[in-house]
Parts: structure tokens; sequence; C-alpha cells
């Protein structure tokens, strides 16, 4: 691509080019406007049109996927309201439906038939019905010298207008108003909501979370996260509650599947939910992220990690009991790390740096001349608030003694003390040491007096629930009154700077298309199938097989325990190269999981389920070199149905493609 932003010094330029030129295949973008981006696709090998991807006249591959539970992605592959979604998207499900006498999550869950199907109360799945810009209605009544709340205000009752027309007269019909470039623009999205959706096969963990907490994140992977659930209607085909009267819900689309197999260079796009990304922040922003919000939740974190990993190793009670909090403290952390070193390898701050001035000159005589100072300073402000908002989170709140004296429900049967115990005096010498006492409660400070130590305090707290009663109690007031006031206030500034600026930038930049900033509304991303390089003289092929699995399986490690019956498979012959998982370099974020992965025919050739930690900063900043999204090969989810759960039936009512 041509840099056409207006240049002014050679380090700008330079900065420039790097900034805007190296970026193939980055990008998440709105369905209804795929239009402004089909001829790069096609270019880059799609073969189908932008009508094919979201029409609201007939029936198109949107009409084929959902978000599922409100976080995940899933897709319909049959005709009669089969679903696919991840392993780790169902866990929650799967797990309420489990218990010693039959452990799902354990051992796996096949329906042999309709009837064996379960039902989960407050499961729901979203079909976008259509989305539109409707910036106009959203900002009737506005005018430019309005302040930022009394602005929010309008925002808000128009909006509320807008949905309540949009869902009249129509059955499940749920309605969004969503801000984009942030509140440059507003889309209405309007979705059908279905809220019957059973649960109809799950691998056991052993494939469906192979490699547990160590291979997240990673490449090589070998991990079959995937999961089956069928959505049902009442007899008009319309949500309904769930009654054994209902019937599969018939699609206006389902995917077909894709036998012909994924290589190197293949064109794919991932058709999904991006949850959040910060792709046009200031550079103070990113700083702030790499330098001081990642390692400081890392370190924190590590700690906690470290006291559940040490009582977890000592009693498989315990493993059980934690397994769940260890995987969600975990995954961020984990994140976190590839984050913070992708944004310093990347150089993002020096390079929005280099941008802003660049931008500025630009901007001299301009209405927004200055305003990444203003950013700057607004910035200044709120990170050392921001940070103690943070360490609350990563510690009062990881206390679950703490939870509990607040009256948040903890499960008493996940619940061991010695870990709280340990977590308490832990984490409240690191609130006590890495916070000014400005931003802590007088109770908190006074208390502190009254005991020699912080074992002691400890001992206290958890002795007397009165103890620990008002040191909660202290904590949370200080938090929700002092210093989340704090927080949101200039967050909201911010987000109006941030509004002037996003629209500077795309004025400033004409030539560069702009994509929104992920919100979890539908996006389509594409890229191709290809391996990376992590590290010098390092070179990843960008396809696993069951050959890898069988290499990494230990009965001794938890996480590469397989099932007896796929060592006695391979152990037949001829599946040493069935597939398993593969890379693609699309844009992808948390919310992503679970996304369909099509081909240039828009067949399913896989299930994304992850990221790569080496390009785990591609939420801050995209680099074709390292980001790479991981999906599950829709090979491997056909051969766990067939030979680990027997249920072949399942693959009569699915439409195969070569
Ligand atoms: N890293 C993936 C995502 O962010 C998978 C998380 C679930 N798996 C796990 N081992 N914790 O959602
Ligand atoms: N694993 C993530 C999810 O659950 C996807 C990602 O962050 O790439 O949405």
């Amino acid at each position: 691509m041509k840099v056409k932003c207006v240049v002014f010094t050679l380090a700008a330029a330079t900065s420039l080019l790097s900034m805007f030129q190296a970026r193939a295949d980055e990008g998440m973008w709105l369905p209804a406007l795929i239009s402004q981006r089909i001829a790069d696709m096609q270019a880059k090998g799609f073969h189908l049109t932008a009508e094919d991807i979201y029409s609201v006249n007939q029936a198109s591959l949107k009409d084929a996927v959902v978000l599922f539970g409100g976080g995940c992605t899933g897709e319909l592959v049959s005709d009669e309201g089969l679903l696919f979604t991840n392993h780790h998207c169902g866990y929650g499900y799967i797990q309420r439906h489990s218990s010693v006498e039959h452990d799902y999550l354990k051992d796996g869950f096949w329906a042999m038939n309709r009837s064996e199907e379960l039902p989960n109360p407050g499961l729901t799945v979203r079909f976008l019905e259509r989305m539109e810009d409707v910036t106009p209605q959203v900002l009737e009544g506005y005018d430019a010298k309005m302040d930022e709340e009394t602005r929010a205000e309008l925002v808000r009752k128009n909006s509320e207008k807008i949905r309540e027309t949009a869902v009249k007269d129509g059955k499940g019909l749920k309605a969004s108003v969503e801000a984009l470039y942030y509140g440059n623009q507003y889309f209405l999205f309007v979705f059908r909501e279905y809220r019957d959706v059973r649960l109809v096969g799950a691998p056991p963990s052993s494939i469906g979370k192979f490699g547990g907490e160590t291979d997240n994140w990673v490449w090589p992977r070998h991990t079959g996260d995937f999961s089956i659930f069928r959505i049902y209607a009442g007899k008009d085909n319309m949500p309904a509650d769930y009654s054994e009267d209902n019937v599969p819900y018939r699609p206006k689309k389902s995917l077909k599947i894709s036998l012909a197999g994924v290589k190197e260079g293949d064109f794919t796009f991932v058709y999904g939910c991006p949850g959040s990304t910060r792709e046009y922040v200031h550079s103070a922003e990113v700083d702030y992220v790499a330098n001081v919000s990642d390692p400081q939740k890392i370190a924190l974190r590590t700690t906690r990690l470290d006291i559940m990993k040490k009582y977890m190793s000592q009693s498989q009670a315990v493993r059980i009991q934690y397994s769940s909090k260890f995987a969600g403290v975990a995954n961020a952390w984990k994140k976190w790390q590839g984050e913070e070193k992708g944004i310093r390898k990347m150089n993002t701050v020096a390079e929005k740096r280099e941008f802003e001035k660049g931008f500025e000159a630009w901007a001299k005589g301009k209405p927004c001349e200055g305003i990444t100072d203003t950013l700057a300073s607004l910035y200044a402000r709120r990170n050392p608030v921001f940070r103690a908002y943070e360490y609350y989170n990563e510690t009062v709140r990881a206390i679950e003694k703490l939870q509990m004296a607040s009256g948040r429900p903890v499960s008493a049967k996940d619940y061991y003390r010695p870990i709280d115990e340990e977590t308490f005096t832990a984490m409240m010498t690191a609130f006590d040491k890495g916070l000014d006492d400005c931003y802590k409660p007088e109770y908190f400070l006074k208390s502190r007096e009254r005991f020699a130590s912080m074992e002691e305090w400890k001992d206290a707290v958890f002795a007397d629930s009165l103890e620990a009663k008002n040191l909660a109690e202290a904590l949370n007031t200080h938090y929700s009154k002092v210093i989340a006031p704090q927080v949101n206030s200039l967050g909201r500034r911010i987000n109006l700077a941030n509004r002037t600026y996003m629209k500077a930038q795309m004025e400033y930049c004409k030539d560069k298309t702009f994509y929104p900033d992920a919100n979890l509304t539908l996006r389509v991303a594409y890229g191709h199938v290809r391996g990376y390089s992590p590290a010098d003289g390092v070179s990843y092929n960008p396809v696993s097989t069951l050959t890898g699995i069988i290499e990494k399986d230990n009965p001794d490690i938890f996480d590469y325990n397989i099932p007896q019956t796929l060592r006695d498979i391979y152990a037949r012959g001829g599946y040493e190269a069935q597939p398993v998982c593969f890379l693609a370099t699309n844009h992808t974020s948390g919310g992503n999981s679970g996304s369909p992965v099509l081909n240039a025919d828009g067949n399913l050739i896989g299930i994304n389920f992850d990221r790569v930690w080496e390009g785990t900063m591609s939420d801050y900043v995209f680099d074709p070199d390292f980001c790479r999204n991981i999906s599950i090969d829709v090979r491997y989810i056909l051969f766990t149905i067939k030979e680990i759960g027997h249920a072949d039936y399942l693959l009569d009512e699915m439409t195969f493609v070569k």
C-alpha cells in the first residue's frame, strides 16, 4: 500500500512506512461494509462476493454465524440447527451437567439421539438480522458545544428509541447501538435470540483441553477445542422457551464442510465476534500497558499461581477444586507476557510517538491541533489512579475470604482455605507495598498499626468474620467511591479526546482504510494459512497432526494424558497424518473463539480458538510476521465425533464438499 499520509520528516516517513505498509492481513471488518474490502479479498484468493458474506435480501454466510453465550462465536453446520463452538466456550455448560457418576468434562458427552440432548437454561445464541449506520439518528439534537456528559446522555436516549423501534413486532428480537471509531459513527445491530440450545456432544477434556495451560497460547498445538450444540425453536421456527415440543431450528444458511484440507498459502477468513482491540490509541496508553500494567499484573498473578500450584500438586482433590480458577488466572497472565514482549519488540511506543509528531505538524492550525498533547496529559493523570484500580482488581478481589465477606458467592465446594490464607498474606502485602497510602482506605491504615505482621493480620481476618467484613467493606467502598469514579471520569475525557483524535487520524491518513476497533460486533478477518518463525533458526509449520499428540502423550503429565482409545487408534496405524490444528494470519481477538474459519469458497475448514503467544500484542499492534490465529482442523472434529464419540449419526446431517 502506498502511504499517502502527509509526511514531514525523514524519521516520520520511515515510521509511517513501517506503521502502515507491511500490514497485510491486519483488520477486522464490518460485514455490512465488506464491499470496500472485497476486491482485496478476491485479489488474495477469495472466490465469493460481498453479498455472499452479508446480505439482507438473501441468505448469506452471516446467517450461519452466531454470538454464542454472550462471549464466544458459533456456527451452524446442518439444516437442523446443529452448531459448533469451542470446548472452552461450552465448558461451563458441560460442567453443569457433570457429576461424580457421569463426569462429562472428564469423559466427554455424546447424545446418541435427539432425546438425549441436554437443555442449558440461560444459554442463548444470537443471529444478526441486520446492521446499519444510524449515526444521524443517534446524534439528533447534538451540538458541538455540548460537554461529554450531556452528549452521552443524548446518545443514550436516542439509542434507546432506535432500539425500541427496531425490536417492535419481532419474536426474540434484540437490538444494540454500538459506537464505532470512539463515537464518530454508530451502528444499529438487530439480532434474533434463540434460548433453547442443547448440548449434543463434547470430547473428553483430555482431547478438548489437551495441552491445558502448558500449551495455551502456544504453537505447536494439538487441542481438540470443540463442542457441539443444537438450537431449538417453536413450530414457527421462531425463538421459544425450552419445551419438549420445540423442534430443531432450520437456519437460513448452514455451512458446508470442506474435506479438501488446508495447506500453506491457502486463503482463509474468520467470521466472528472479536471482543476488544485498541489499535489507534495514543502512545501513552500503549506505554502504560507494556511498561506498567502488564508487568504489574503478571507479577501479582505469578505469585497467586505459584500458591495454587503448590497446593494443587499436593492433592488431587485440590487440583479439581482449583483447576477452573487456575485456568482463568493463567489465561490472561500468559497472554499479557506475550503482549508486553510483542509491544516492545514492535517498538510501538516509539513508533506511535513518531507518528504523533508527524500528525501534530499536519494538524497545525486545524481544530484538532494539540489533541495528542491533550491525550498525553489526560493519560498522565489517569495512569496512576488506573494503576491503583488494577491493583485492587488483582489483589483485593483475588482473596476469596474478602469476596465472601462482601456477600459475593464463592462456591464452598471449590474452596480450600490454606490457598486463600496464603493468597491473603501475599496479596495484601503486595497491595500495601505497591500502592501509595493515598489509595488506601483509612480503616486499612489504622488496622495496619494494630497488627505486628501481615501474618497476624491474616490470622485475625480468618478467625473473626467481623474483622474480615470490616476490611472488605472498607476496601470495597474506597474502590467504588474513590478510585473507580476517578478512573471513569478521566476515562470519559479520554474517550472524548480519542473521538477527535480518531477522526483526525482518518483525515491525516486519507488513503488508509481504517477498520473500527473490535467491540464484540460481527467482523470478517481474512488472511492465509501460514507458519512463522518465532526465533532465529526456528521455523514452524502451519499444520499439526495426531503424531504430535502421540509425541506429547504422557500418562504422568495431566495436560498430556490422552484417552487410551486414542492411543489404540493410533497404534492401529493409518492415522499418522491425521490433521489436528492449523495456523493462519487472520486478525482475531478474545471473543473470536468458536468462530468459523472458512476457505476461498466459504466452506468450513476449521474453528478458531486461540492465537500464538508471540502475536498477542495484536490487540494493540499487528505484526504480520508473528500474529497467527490457531484453529482446530474440521477434519479432527469429524475424526473425534466418529472414533472417540461413535456418534457418526451426526455426520449424516452435515454437507461435505471436496
Ligand atoms: N487462550 C484461549 C482464549 O483466550 C483459550 C483459553 C481457554 N483455555 C485454557 N487453557 N485456559 O480464550
Ligand atoms: N481464546 C480466545 C477466545 O476465547 C481467542 C483469542 O484471544 O485469540 O476468544
